[in-house]
């Protein structure tokens, strides 16, 4: 995109934190992507933190420790607030709403006990104070309540919003350890809040159900009546023991809709092994959702990093850019996500693509059978992870041979080869194997 005829969206920053780094890099890293998708560039013209080491800050031309001079600059479209904590960053997102600009705040401290009253500011003066980065880092779950699943009464939520708390019941699980050993490497792991009680005792999860159930349920966020308790009480033992039951020990985040009211809760509980949330492991979050019209869905990411949930504080800004660069003659959003499509992209056929397969051979069980095939392998160049050869229940043998990663193409004519053997029977199955790349899938 030329850049003279091209419209900017002005971001400021405060504070320069993990979330604050986070958002200011991916801006930086996928300027041309995020330019496509809006239409316009967006520009972090003022960045506000502690340390003024301007090499460790590239890019932005201001660059101060006042916050208040972010949210006071005319030039600024939108604030982000990733300072943390009560003071100032309350006052910052006030002024900054006052000042008519849209905000953009990862405090969900500050969402979950002053939201009630920002909410009000942002609305006296008709501009957003967005918050996605708040609840389970880059897990889209306010986008996912609030319009995803629009259509629901929502009748219950359920998850694993702490992922400190999280990883030390997995490790105590897993290894027996004890809990203080345990939080004492999740601090040193760097996953723990600089005050470790606000993950153990389940201050930072009641944030986030709080936070959660008022969008469920249409309810003022009520922080001070979300029943918290955390999990530094539980021991190996009570961990063993839920097992014998079938059950495992994880600390949850609980709304529900009764006819009696509203429950928000957040302690150990005692889930079955067989329940997906059971599965959720070390510092990810995880949600299940439950509407009257969809019935359960469940949300699973990382719940804290830097760009992870630096990824959902730029997913609302831009939001918040698309309804700024709106005009009568286009939609806010455009149907495919992008004013600017890439039209050099091609499509790969399954020919071009690479994977790792298993393959099931039916061949006569032969001296030489077996080398045959390896050097057909190695003819085309695959490389073989593992073999298998079972038990004969004729004088055909199944032989499992799971290769590394090959281009299809190249598998094809391997496979031709080895068919073509007059000591294989049948064809080949040939299933792929997607590892993920060793993230978890
Ligand atoms: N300390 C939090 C957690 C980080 O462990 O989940 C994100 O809120």
């Amino acid at each position: 995109m030329s850049s003279e005829s091209v419209k900017s969206i002005n971001v400021g920053i405060c504070g320069l934190g993990t979330v604050g780094n986070g958002t200011l890099s991916i801006i930086q890293n996928n300027a041309d992507e995020i330019a496509r998708r809006l239409g316009a560039e967006l520009r972090v013209i003022r960045v506000a933190t502690r340390s003024l080491n301007r090499d460790e800050v590239p890019g932005v031309a201001n660059l101060g420790n006042d916050p208040f001079a972010v949210v006071n600059d005319p030039a600024v479209d939108i604030v982000v607030e990733t300072i943390g904590g009560f003071e100032p960053a309350f006052e910052v997102v006030k002024q900054a709403l006052g000042n008519g600009k849209h905000v953009v705040t990862a405090n969900k401290a500050l969402i979950a006990e002053r939201g009630n009253e920002l909410f009000a500011v942002a609305e006296e003066n008709a501009v957003c104070l967005a918050y996605e980065s708040s609840v389970a880092g880059g897990i889209p779950i306010i986008k996912v309540l609030r319009e995803g699943l629009a259509a629901n009464k929502i009748k219950w939520l359920a998850g694993i919003i702490n992922g400190t708390g999280n990883f030390i019941l997995t490790e105590m699980a897993a290894k027996q350890r004890q809990f203080e050993d345990v939080l004492q490497q999740a601090q040193e792991l760097g996953y723990a809040e600089a005050d470790p009680s606000f993950d153990v005792e389940g201050i930072d999860a009641a944030h986030k159900l709080t936070i959660m159930a008022s969008i469920a349920f249409g309810i003022p966020l009520q922080f001070a009546k979300t029943y918290t308790e955390g999990i530094s009480h539980i021991t190996p033992e009570d961990i063993s023991y839920a097992k014998e039951l079938g059950y495992c020990i994880k600390h949850l985040g609980i709304a529900r809709l009764s006819e009696r009211g509203v429950e928000m809760r957040v302690h150990p509980t005692l889930i079955s092994s067989k329940q997906l949330l059971a599965n959720v492991d070390g510092v990810a979050n995880a949600i299940l959702v439950n509407g009257d019209a969809v019935g359960s869905t469940m949300y699973y990411g990382p719940g804290a990093g830097a760009e992870a949930t630096g990824s959902a504080v730029v997913a609302d800004i831009i939001d918040i850019a698309r309804y700024l660069l709106a005009d009568a003659k286009t939609p806010v959003v455009p149907a495919l996500g992008y004013r600017s499509m890439h039209q050099d992209l091609e499509v790969l056929s399954i020919d071009e693509i690479e994977s790792e397969f298993y393959l099931r051979i039916t061949a006569m069980d032969k001296i030489g059978v077996m080398a045959r095939i390896s050097g057909i392998l190695q003819e085309f160049d695959i490389s073989i992870e593992a073999v298998i050869q079972k038990e004969s229940i004729s004088e055909y043998v199944p032989i499992i041979i799971l290769t590394h990663r090959v281009v299809e193409k190249q598998l094809n004519q391997a496979i031709e080869s080895i068919e073509a053997m007059a000591d294989v029977s049948e064809s080949i199955t040939r299933i792929r194997v997607e590892p993920f790349h060793g993230e978890q899938g």
